[in-house]
């Protein structure tokens, strides 16, 4: 194992090398400064490396799949940046977000330019699969933003399921994750039953990522998180550990809580004392342990797709990248 996480740091430092290459502009000074801040700005690299080690899982290698894997990342930070508006974060990565630290309207020129930039390093490379691979990236577009439309939708609607959580956290997340390893396995010339396998794999490692994303939210150290605490509270987000907490809260004191938050009426209780409260009410009616419950079920049933590859050392890659995933702090 010791031995995968130094090809994830191998991996990832070639990853960042790349990225930091990515700007060669310097004008117009406000979409090339905030765009090389944003790039040099850190992340871990996940989806480049699912798309990575789908690829090898396919017979692929790394040298085939660098600009595909950046432009995962390209477009990964496109949806950064344009959530971080939506949601009214004032950081990431541990450094300002771009709207907080310039503009609104530069977040969102950088976000719509980093879709272009992504489809050019995609279009690098002379692939037989092109179309499909395409296909796949446009897919993701699509789908991210349907997902990214029911997390807003969703804030004002009392009505919200954890089936409705799933749906949305599948097209906003895991959809993205999942779109890394088919584009991986089509570089790598991955038959179809390969291509489904890793498509399921990354898809459920994908709704256990986001699962835990929310729960870190209320649990991480802000430090290592590199995000504020307590972020999905304040905006009333309809997560996983809400939705749980409102099926089980019984004692009034706590309902009236949670009515507060899915109302964004905070009233008195405001920023770090209601964040506070919350998480009290998740670890008393059990929330907190559901939800890494069904993290534990999501990257589960990932891995069992595993079972049916061939090359062991690519298994253990992907295994690796969904178990350091799910043990993850940040
Ligand atoms: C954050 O993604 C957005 C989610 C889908 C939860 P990451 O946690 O992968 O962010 P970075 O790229 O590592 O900063
Ligand atoms: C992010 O979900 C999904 C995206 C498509 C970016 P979140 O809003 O929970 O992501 P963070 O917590 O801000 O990174
Ligand atoms: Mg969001
Ligand atoms: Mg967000
Ligand atoms: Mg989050």
């Amino acid at each position: 194992m010791e031995i995968i996480l130094e090809v994830y740091n191998e991996y990832k430092k070639k990853i960042d090398e790349a990225l930091s290459e990515v700007i060669q502009r310097e004008s117009p000074v406000t979409l090339y400064e905030p765009l090389k801040y944003l790039l040099s700005g850190g992340g871990k690299r996940i989806r480049p490396m699912m798309l990575i080690f789908s690829c090898e899982a396919s017979g692929g290698k790394f040298e085939d799949c660098l600009n595909a894997a950046v432009a995962i990342e390209l477009l990964h930070n496109f949806t950064l940046v344009h959530d971080d508006i939506m949601d009214n974060a004032d950081s990431r990565r541990g450094r300002q977000t771009i709207h907080k630290k310039w503009n609104e309207n530069v977040a969102i020129l950088c976000g719509d330019q980093l879709i272009g930039l992504a489809y050019e390093y995609l279009l690098k490379s002379d692939f037989i699969q092109i179309q499909q691979i395409a296909r796949a990236f446009t897919e993701g577009i699509i789908e991210v933003c349907e997902g990214q439309s029911f997390d807003k939708e969703f804030e004002e609607r009392n009505d919200v399921t954890v089936k409705d959580y799933l749906n949305m956290i599948g097209k906003k997340t895991a959809k993205m994750l999942e779109i890394s390893a088919v584009i991986g396995g089509l570089i790598g010339n991955g038959d179809d039953k390969r291509i489904e396998v890793l498509k399921n794999f990354a898809f459920n490692t994908g709704m256990a990522f986001q699962i835990l994303d929310d729960y870190l939210d209320i649990t991480a150290e802000e430090s290592a998180f590199g995000k504020k605490i307590g972020g999905d509270i304040i905006e009333g987000k309809r997560t996983y550990m809400l939705l749980k907490a409102r099926e089980y809260a019984t004692d009034k004191n706590d309902t009236e809580v949670l009515e507060k938050v899915l109302n964004k009426d905070n009233g008195s209780l405001r920023g770090d004392k209601l964040i506070s409260d919350v998480k009290k009410i998740y670890e008393k009616y059990g929330v907190t342990i559901s939800a890494k419950k069904e993290i534990e079920n999501y990257t589960l049933k990932a891995e069992e797709y595993l079972h049916s590859l061939n090359n062991e050392l690519s298994k253990s890659k992907l295994k690796w990248l969904s178990q350091m995933l799910m043990g993850r702090k940040f």
